[in-house]
């Protein structure tokens, strides 16, 4: 695979579903960041395309919105953001549509000798095969770079997600498609790798030998709501645990790569992911929210257009096994869901005890913790055993290293993602190797719950409790085994 280039000047990003709540919330917001820390090429243009007839006024209102919220004091910056910015209606599936998008392109450029084009694939997946057809047939630069950059979910289960693929092979070339993970845009997230690879204390006891086992969760304290159909026909798994955990989880298992290239590390995360076992129904806790204890929440099935019978996954929990030297025997357990009682991504390692208690005091020494918070609050902690000053008993007791962000500038993981597809760095780009190796662990699980005939149903928990009722149990059941 060829490295793709930094584009610098003549650039033009489209943004595809530019009224939707992701290109609202989050990536106008993320190159306004951009616009203001001066990353963005001189000349760079943005341009808006969905089916609403809207007005260039009631787009740039959309572009301002949430911006304006946030930081009134960068009006002057705002403005010249704005001027970038340009709206076409079309919609996927009109020939009309692509031909309009493309006469904005060619006017944007008028006088230049090439063109680059980006295309932000901010779409309901339904219509990702025909956009990225049209956009190839009608809009792809033939002079200058094209890049496709594609959002979760990358299909929904191991075959569509191939098919997705074979869609767009004869398409795009692989350097030219950016598959978004936006947990791998995340400081923390991204820290994990100089973390483990560029201090020796980690990198020497990060091995079955030394970890009894890892947790790996991403709560949320809010529901469905407004999202009720898309998220019925996706669930927890989909949504979250098949890309954003299991991207997490495969930094911080993989071997260490040959460099940090686009190449090297996702070669190891996807070898990492092939070790991996498929995940057993048995080994998992599914649920799904009913109202809250005082009934002031609405239930998953409150939603419009969930119906009665549902048994979408709000919840999961889940234990894998990585059959690899360094990780045999140990579980990983992983959780994800919806209307839970906190909002936190967070890894815990949980080392093994030590063997030298008997020397201190009667009582068991408390094994060691690392605990990495993804958000809120990022940071490192490690729970280490300690006397508790005193002059006349000799106790022990865990005490945190503490190694928070406190103060340090994190950047929104969409503007690091954007400026990579800029830039043509791959690195936290997803591969296809990897994807097909993610979908292997999670396919056979979901074709399980996803069957009509094996009535299995989710258990209920309420909205804002800490999940459905055994899930202690369940993580005590791996968390206290012999190992
Ligand atoms: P929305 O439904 O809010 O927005 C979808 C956008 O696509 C709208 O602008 C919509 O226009 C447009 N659209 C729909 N049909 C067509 C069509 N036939 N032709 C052209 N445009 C069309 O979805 P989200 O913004 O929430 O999500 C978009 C993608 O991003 C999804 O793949 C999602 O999984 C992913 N994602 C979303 C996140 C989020 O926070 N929202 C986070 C991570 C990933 P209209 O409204 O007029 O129908
Ligand atoms: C998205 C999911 O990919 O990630 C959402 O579709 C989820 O359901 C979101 O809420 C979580 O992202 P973040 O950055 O808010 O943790």
């Amino acid at each position: 695979m060829s490295a793709p280039l930094e584009i610098q000047e003549n650039t033009i990003l489209v943004i595809l579903g530019a009224s939707g709540d992701l290109a609202k919330k989050k990536l106008f917001p993320a190159l306004f960041g951009l616009e203001r820390r001066c990353l963005l090429p001189t000349d760079f243009k943005i341009v808006g395309f969905a089916p609403d007839e809207m007005t260039h006024d009631n787009f740039l209102s959309i572009i301002r919105s949430p911006i304006n919220l946030e930081s009134p004091r960068f009006a002057e910056q705002l403005e010249q953001f704005c001027q970038r910015c340009s709206y076409v209606s079309g919609h996927e599936g009109g020939e009309k549509s692509f031909r309009a998008l493309r006469r904005r392109l060619e006017q944007l450029g008028t006088g230049k000798k090439e063109q680059n084009r980006l295309f932000y694939m901010a779409l309901p997946p339904s219509i990702f095969t025909g956009m990225q057809e049209g956009l190839r047939k009608h809009c792809y630069s033939e002079r200058g770079a094209s890049r496709i950059i594609i959002e979760k979910p990358f299909g929904h289960d191991l075959e569509s997600s191939r098919e997705l693929q074979r869609a767009l092979d004869p398409n795009w070339r692989e350097d030219e498609i950016f598959r978004v993970d936006h947990y791998l845009g995340k400081e923390v997230v991204n820290n994990l790798l100089v973390l483990r690879f560029g201090n020796e204390i980690f990198g020497a006891i990060w091995n079955a030998r030394h970890i009894d086992n890892i947790e790996i969760s991403i709560t949320e304290s809010g529901g469905a709501e407004g999202r009720g159909s898309y998220f019925n026909g996706v669930g927890a798994i989909r949504d979250v645990m098949q890309n954003h955990l299991t991207q997490i989880l495969a930094l911080l298992t993989m071997e260490r790569p040959r460099s940090f290239s686009a190449e090297d590390l996702c070669a190891e995360k996807a070898r990492v992911l092939d070790w991996m076992l498929p995940i057993e129904y048995v080994n998992t806790i599914i649920g799904q929210y009913e109202k809250s204890e005082d009934g002031e929440k609405p239930a998953f099935k409150d939603e419009e257009d969930v119906p009665n019978d549902s048994r979408c996954a709000t919840f999961c929990a889940a234990v894998g096994h990585i059959e690899n030297e360094r990780w045999a025997g140990i579980p990983f357990l992983l959780k994800a869901g919806k209307a839970l009682n906190e909002s936190l991504t967070e890894i815990k390692i949980h080392f093994k005890p030590s063997t030298n208690a008997a020397i201190f005091t009667t009582d068991p020494l408390a094994s060691n913790t690392m605990t990495i918070r993804v958000q809120p609050s990022e940071g490192v902690f490690l729970s280490i055993n300690t006397f508790v000053p005193s002059l006349t008993t000799q106790k022990t007791s865990a005490m945190d290293l503490d190694l928070t962000y406190h103060g340090r500038e994190i950047p929104e993981a969409y503007e690091v993602l954007l400026l990579d597809a800029l830039k043509g760095d791959k690195a936290r780009s997803v591969r296809g190797d990897e994807l097909d190796a993610s979908w292997k662990i999670w396919t056979p699980l979901l074709h399980f719950l996803d069957d009509e005939n094996a009535e299995v149903r989710p258990r209920e928990y309420a909205y804002g409790s800490n999940g459905p009722e055994g899930l202690g149990e369940f993580i005590a059941s791996y968390q206290n085994r012999k190992s």
